[in-house]
């Protein structure tokens, strides 16, 4: 069987394959470049269709309704497409409403990460506290900077933004002439060519065709306004005069950012990006585990589980967990080892999700996503492999910035209520944390985004049949105490601020706002704090 498995790995299909994720802010444009990707890539024919699920998901006011309609999680998108025998995997972090930890989670899974930002407002929050995850991981960025069809930032001040508000160097590779009304093109870096602007109709629809014309062809001047050319040239100088050279180790580190600007919605730029992220992008990198770095091509299969997706419909139970290949070859029906529970398990049912449809998954490689049925057998970071044991690192918490305790409506449900919540906490549906104070014993939801709150309620109701009502605190940000609960001690009373603990029994501070953890950092400079932690 092994010797079947180590004949069975084909170096290249680690080497065409690229895996990323996009962060942004909503209404940057992700729905619409997604669209575009995937209407280049063939794996959609005309380009609406994804757009029309979100027009329907936003319509409906009750998200639930919807879950159980569906019968599966509208959350749960994976993407897979080819392009010039590439294969790309997109794995889908939800939009605002649906902000979750699993937004977080997801960028574990990812190799490579595509911000992409709105021209006319320039870095926004939810792109910042992406990019900190990314960060975390060193994953390489890559930045789209989108809408240049409408009146825009300039394109310097948004490359000045980047740099110093997230101390990333920029490389650009396609700049663009003009902006809004003005919009002519790109001017490509690499090829010293111009791509001419099409606005294309229907919102671009279709695949745009490309007009490119060299930098010193003579119809220029012809076809673009004098001053328009001229700041080209100017800027081109600058470019090549200030701008960092290229670094394609510092791009793999997650230190420098290729740049490009377009319009997502008239197609335009999307191509050109499309090609470089192929080029410069990583391939499916090593994973560091217990055993040291596990190669891609380590013939034996292995992989973690970074996202659990919960039916809602209680007429079927199913679950699914999001596992992220990193070695070896998945095959379904196979049988792998559980790490965390030292069982066997056959992966049977294994699905790619593509929008709403499921398709079985029979094999799949380094880099790809696979959906398994999870009947409570898996928890977020839970380590399958083949062969000798190894372990992945578990996926750390991020600090949460919504906070309520939790009741329970009826006291004889006293049981279910906590088994519920005990279940969820697991789960990784939601933070909980408790006071210190033993008279205060409700379980305080931690969360990162609203709807987990209406998630765990829902289910409590659902799966447990325990109504709860919620009571909001008015904090926003959390600190893990590096130290524990010594350090706590000699630092004394700390004003404005709630100290609670995790399900580690650890020390976790929570403050109303960014500014009074300013201020007890400023006063204690010895209290060493965390916004993320890690299971112990
Ligand atoms: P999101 O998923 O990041 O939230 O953003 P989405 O793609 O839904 O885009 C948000 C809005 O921005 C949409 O307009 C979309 O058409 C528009 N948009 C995206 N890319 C471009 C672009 O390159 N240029 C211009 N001018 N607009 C762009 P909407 O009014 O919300 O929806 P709709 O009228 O397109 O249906």
């Amino acid at each position: 069987m092994q010797t079947e498995l180590r004949d069975a790995i084909a170096p290249q299909e680690i080497e065409r394959r690229r895996n990323f994720a996009i962060i942004s802010h909503p209404d940057a444009g992700k729905t619409t470049l997604t669209e575009k990707l995937l209407l280049y890539g063939g794996a959609i024919q005309q380009a609406g269709s994804v757009k029309a699920r979100r027009a329907q998901r936003h319509a409906t006011s009750d998200w639930m309704a919807m879950e159980q309609q569906r019968g599966i999680s509208i959350t749960s998108t994976v993407l897979q497409f080819e392009y010039q025998g590439f294969l790309l995997n997109l794995l889908d972090t939800p939009g605002h409403q649906d902000f979750s930890e699993d937004t977080y989670r997801t960028l574990a899974a990812a190799d490579n990460a595509v911000m992409l930002i709105d021209a006319a407002k320039g870095l926004e929050t939810q792109t910042r506290k992406l990019f900190e995850v990314c960060r975390l991981r060193s994953l390489p960025i890559f930045t789209f900077i989108n809408k240049l069809d409408r009146p825009s930032m300039s394109p310097l001040e948004l490359i000045d933004e980047i740099e110093r508000e997230l101390g990333l160097a920029t490389y650009v590779i396609n700049w663009p002439i003009g902006t809004g009304d003005q919009f002519r093109g790109v001017f490509d870096r690499r090829h010293q060519q111009i791509h001419l602007f099409q606005k294309t109709a229907a919102h671009g629809s279709k695949k745009a065709t490309d007009t490119t014309i060299s930098l010193g062809d003579p119809r220029i001047e012809s076809l673009l306004e004098p001053e328009l050319y001229y700041q080209l040239k100017e800027d081109i100088e600058i470019l090549d005069g200030v701008g960092a050279t290229f670094d394609l180790e510092a791009v793999h580190q997650g230190k420098m950012t290729p740049v490009f600007f377009g319009s997502a919605m008239n197609n335009f730029g999307v191509e050109l990006f499309l090609e470089s992220f192929l080029e410069y992008g990583l391939k499916p990198t090593p994973h560091e585990s217990n055993k040291g770095l596990i190669a891609p091509t380590y013939p034996e299969f292995s992989g973690f589980v970074f996202k659990l997706q919960a039916n809602m419909d209680p007429k079927h139970r199913d679950r699914i967990a999001f596992l992220r290949v990193c070695s070896g070859k998945f095959e379904k029906d196979m049988v792998v080892n559980h790490a965390r529970t030292g069982k066997t398990i056959r992966l049977s049912h294994p699905q790619k999700l593509f929008a709403q449809e499921r398709d079985t998954v029979e094999v799949a490689y380094a880099g790809d996503v696979v959906g398994l049925n999870n009947p409570g057998t898996f928890a977020i970071g839970d380590t399958v492999y083949i062969g000798e044991k190894l372990v992945y690192p578990n996926i750390p918490s991020f600090s949460p910035e919504l906070f309520a305790y939790l009741k329970n409506a009826d006291p004889t449900k006293y049981k279910n209520f906590n088994k519920g919540v005990t279940e969820l906490q697991e789960e990784g549906a939601v933070q909980i944390l408790h006071s210190t104070d033993e008279s205060k014993r409700n379980p305080i939801l931690a969360a990162v985004g609203q709807l987990q709150f209406e998630v765990v309620q829902f289910r409590l109701v659902n799966e447990y049949g325990v109504e709860t009502y919620l009571e909001t605190l008015p904090y926003s940000v959390a600190r893990w105490v590096t130290g524990g609960w010594a350090v706590l001690e000699k630092v004394g009373r700390l004003f404005n601020t709630f100290v609670v603990k995790d399900r580690w029994e650890r020390p976790v501070l929570l403050f109303k706002n960014q500014w009074n953890l300013d201020q007890i950092m400023g006063e204690h400079p010895e209290l060493e704090l965390s916004p993320i932690a890690l299971p112990p």
